[in-house]
């Protein structure tokens, strides 16, 4: 197996007599790989139904000579003028219900027939033209999947789509309460999409319904091409989508990364609408671990930084050794390929200030050399590290069902469900502690701890499989407001947690959104520690569980906050209040001091220091990262090699500021066992 590394390369922006002078030196960085084309519809179809890939064939075989391999993006993400032009309705409508103008990209709605029509179209012609080309590999569907659209077109899909679930209005005005504020519907034409309204937002179970909707849209205009390429091109070259990590929420990324045979994503630790000085190892790991947990299964980062981010304004440049460290960071977490976007900076167009390898003059500068030294590393390493895996002790349950219903109605104006699952995440990942973030019917049983926080949409299904892993002796934390709603997204009717009671073995007595000047203090039972609470308090009512911590202060002071109920050969610990990172922090250590999981490696928790593992069959590969400027020496028991520097390390480890190391020791029969 081949570790991937290379760049996304446009050459349509470059004169052809360049394009050989950046093959030779891509190949001289090392690199295997290249995508190409995902914004060149234009230039591949410059009217309607002329098709030229003449130039593309050029730069195809320039690449190839140099021994480079090829993933192409079908270009659907950006419209050419020509075919917007013919159906200016294909635009994306806002929420407001403003229509976007044509002139960036993802300008059209995947509703609009004409759309998807021209879309497939050019996809199945390229495949076709590319299907028997011996290093073309891959394919990349579309780019960045994403924008919510509220046009006319969209309204008349979602029509369709409610027909088809609900089979009867009847069944719809039920499931949706449409009975209040007299909005019972009679015809399925009469039903709106959730732009915005005069008074409070639309009834929830419509804009759930519109959001699953949406997610369902993009889903199925990427399986229409994906179908389209298999037609040509089988099975032979690998098909994925360029993703955006853990952050983007608006797609059930399960369901879309689904029939994909890998996942990709892509990796802008320091983006310039970022908090950008400070790159938080912690947030970028877990964009790793929640592509990784799509499919439970190695990933590629089709556009990992190599420079200053920007559009109209620029993140700082990356420090050297920040792009190898970032790079080698998402090998640690399970990516099997690097991509840097881009090859060169390009000096016309909305993305100017968006950085690449090169600068806007094409001399190779320091981002190149530093490349070009982990190329040389790769070319050493790669063959050991591809297709190692990593190894997952925790997980966390993730749910965009329950993320698009926390869009409509957070329950308290402080909640954010990406903050709360990412203050569990950084908490586990402060003692490093491997986490992938799956799928609630995922198969749990290699984990030995599992997290659902905030686990608002529950099915009966659901319930079932935690269960069943709970008795065979897995550890489940459950955290507020799981439970809560029904997969319609209405409340449930039964105490809180829902259908989790029973398994929580704990009954909600009542919950109060705290307001942001407010905490409360917990007592943790027999212990003299406190910690504080916020946010939110679940007031608990044990029916089999055990008191673990009891609020402190207020008209709530004795009550349960945290309990823990025994369930066959395992537990589940029902965490009745939220708080900051600290509070997190306490509950995950706690939690942590009861379950046999440990760091791959026993150094000082050194909180710019990661440590994450892949195994290759009986090798162990410890990837240490130092994301700090500073260099790092850290007690070091054992003694290993360091795979990046062929230096045997013993008594000590010393990092260089932004310095990574790969150790690894002989594997030994018995020592260092897998599960
Ligand atoms: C995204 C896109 C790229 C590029 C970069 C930088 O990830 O996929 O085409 O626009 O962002 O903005």
């Amino acid at each position: 197996m081949t570790l991937f590394f290379g760049a996304d390369y446009y050459p349509e922006q470059w004169p052809q007599s360049r394009w050989e002078t950046d093959a030779k030196l891509m190949k001289e960085a090392g690199f295997n790989v290249v995508r190409l084309a995902e914004f060149a519809w234009s230039r591949l179809e410059p009217s309607d139904g002329c098709f030229d890939f003449s130039w593309l064939d050029q730069a195809v075989d320039l690449l190839t000579e140099q021994g480079l391999k090829v993933v192409l993006g079908t270009p659907s993400a950006s419209v050419p003028p020509w075919l917007f032009h013919a159906h200016p309705d294909m635009a994306i409508v806002d929420e407001d219900g403003t229509t976007r103008t044509y002139g960036s990209r993802r300008d059209a709605s995947p509703a609009h027939p004409a759309y998807c029509h021209y879309a497939v179209r050019i996809a199945r012609h390229m495949a076709g033209h590319y299907a028997q080309h011996p290093h073309v590999i891959g394919w990349q569907v579309d780019n960045e999947f994403g924008d919510r659209c509220y046009s006319e077109a969209s309204r008349r899909a979602f029509q369709v789509w409610l027909k088809n679930k609900y089979g009867t209005l009847e069944n719809l005005n039920a499931t949706w309460g449409s009975v209040f504020w007299s909005h019972l519907y009679t015809s399925w034409e009469h039903i709106p999409v959730p732009r915005k309204t005069t008074h409070a937002k639309h009834n929830p179970g419509l804009h759930y319904d519109y959001y699953c909707f949406q997610s369902e849209l993009y889903t199925e205009f990427q399986q229409a091409q994906l179908e389209a390429l298999r037609e040509q091109v089988g099975f032979e070259h690998l098909i994925t989508h360029n993703l955006m990590g853990f952050s983007y929420g608006n797609l059930d990324y399960f369901k879309l990364a689904a029939p994909l045979d890998f996942v990709s994503w892509d990796n802008y630790p320091s983006a310039f609408w970022r908090e950008a000085v400070t790159a938080n190892p912690a947030h970028i790991a877990l964009g790793h671990s929640a592509m990784w947990g799509l499919k439970q299964q190695n990933f590629w980062v089709m556009e990992q930084q190599s420079g200053a981010s920007g559009w109209h304004v620029m993140s700082p440049s990356p420090q050297p050794g920040q792009i190898s460290l970032w790079a080698y960071q998402a090998i640690a977490h399970g990516a099997d390929g690097i991509v840097f976007f881009r090859w060169r900076s390009y000096p016309k167009g909305a993305e100017q200030n968006w950085h690449g390898i090169l600068d806007h003059h094409g001399q190779p500068g320091r981002r190149y050399h530093e490349v070009k030294k982990m190329g040389e590393q790769l070319g050493r390493l790669g063959p050991g590290i591809a297709g190692s895996l990593p190894e997952h002790q925790v997980a966390i349950l993730h749910s965009y069902e329950s993320r698009f219903s926390f869009q409509i109605q957070p329950d308290s104006p402080q909640f954010s469900y990406e903050a709360h699952v990412a203050a569990y995440y950084s908490a586990l990942h402060r003692k490093n502690i491997p986490t992938a973030l799956v799928s609630a019917p995922s198969d749990l049983t290699s984990y030995k701890l599992v997290l659902a926080p905030a686990l608002r949409l529950v099915s009966e299904e659901t319930v079932q499989h935690l269960g069943a892993y709970v008795r065979q002796g897995g550890v489940l934390v459950v955290t507020p407001r799981s439970g809560s709603r029904t997969m319609t997204n209405a409340i449930v009717e039964t105490p809180l947690p829902g259908l989790l009671a029973e398994l929580c073995g704990v009954t909600v007595e009542e919950y109060d959104a705290l307001p942001s000047s407010m905490t409360r203090r917990l007592k943790f039972v027999g212990s003299e520690s406190v910690v504080n609470s916020s946010l939110w308090s679940d007031v608990l009512a044990p029916t089999t569980a055990q008191i673990l911590a009891v609020y402190d202060e207020g008209y709530v002071a004795g009550k349960p906050a945290i309990t823990c109920n025994s369930v066959g050969q395992g537990r589940v610990i029902y965490i009745g209040a939220m708080g900051d990172g600290s509070f997190v922090q306490t509950i995950v250590d706690y939690v942590l001091s009861t379950v046999q999981v440990k760091p791959a490696l026993k150094i000082p928790e050194t909180p710019s220091v990661e440590v994450t593992e892949r195994w290759q069959g009986e090798q162990q590969l410890i990837f240490v990262l130092n994301h700090g400027a500073e260099s790092v020496t850290l007690p070091l028991e054992g003694s290993y090699l360091d795979l990046v520097s062929e230096e045997h390390l013993e008594n000590h480890l010393t990092l260089d500021p932004y310095g990574v190391r790969i150790l690894t020791q002989p594997p030994v029969a018995g020592l260092e066992t897998r599960k």
